[in-house]
């Protein structure tokens, strides 16, 4: 009897224990590698609902993602998505625009993470875990020392050459117009027809009333917007719209 009263002691003990090993995150006899995929899971998902528009106005990128963040944004897959979303255009521009040659077809391209990069800056400034520092940033771009991204830079040349005007709309205040271009004619673009910068007046508007009201300046003046390529939904969305859109991938910062 005192025996069967032990033997069910131990075996209730170890049920217990196995139990609790089930559900104590911290145990490392739990597996280390699931813990870690559904890690990787999460900040996967964080990641590609910020593409699709359903995270939005993040502040930073929440701390157990950053790695993964940074793992993916300086990534061969990053270059590969950049590729994949730079092809679709080329196929668009294959077979969407009957151009009239008069001077009014046009594309509109963001600056910052789409003609060249700020990767490099926030390499060195928390890569989206910590909120954004304009002061900071602002003086990383005045050096004029971005890289241009491969793909969007082939698409530049290849646009142009189709004969379509080229518009640069960014959200980068006007102060730092002289810095821009340097930049941007330092990497090798040049031929475009206007850089429209955020004037002082211009920063008391959201980012996306500002690129739409851009765009109905465009319009109105009789240019067809055949498409834009931004990393920021809040160059894509608003009225007036483009005729297409493509977004490059970018979960570093979010523009409103
Ligand atoms: C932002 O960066 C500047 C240096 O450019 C620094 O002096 C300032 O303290 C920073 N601000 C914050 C809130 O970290």
């Amino acid at each position: 009897m005192a025996r069967k009263i032990v033997l069910i002691l131990v075996l209730t003990c170890l049920c217990i224990g196995l139990a609790a090993a089930d559900w104590n995150i911290l145990n490392p006899i739990w597996n280390i590698n699931e813990r870690q995929d559904s890690l990787k899971n999460y900040c996967e998902s964080w990641r590609i609902n910020v593409e699709l528009n359903n995270i939005r106005e993040f502040d930073v990128v929440p701390q157990e993602c950053v790695a993964h963040i940074k793992k993916y944004m300086t990534s061969s897959q990053y270059d590969a998505d950049c590729q994949r979303a730079i092809e679709e255009v080329t196929l668009y521009l294959s077979r969407c625009c009957s151009l009239k040659g008069d001077g009014k077809d046009a594309w509109i391209f963001d600056v910052d993470d789409t003609l060249i990069s700020t990767i490099p800056y926030f390499k060195k400034h928390g890569f989206g875990g910590e909120k954004v520092n304009s002061s900071s940033l602002e003086a990383w771009m005045e050096e004029s020392k971005a890289p241009a991204l491969d793909h969007t830079f082939k698409l530049f040349h290849d646009i142009k050459d189709r004969g379509m005007k080229i518009f640069l709309v960014s959200s980068r205040k006007e102060t730092l117009r002289s810095p821009t271009v340097d930049n941007l004619i330092n990497v090798g673009y040049h031929g475009w027809s206007r850089l429209f910068l955020r004037g002082f007046e211009d920063e008391y508007m959201h980012v996306e009333q500002y690129k739409s009201q851009v765009r109905k300046t465009l319009m109105d003046q009789g240019y067809r917007i055949w498409g834009i390529v931004g990393d920021q939904w809040s160059s894509l969305k608003g009225l007036p719209e483009a005729k297409r859109t493509f977004k490059l991938p970018n979960s570093i910062y979010y523009m409103s």
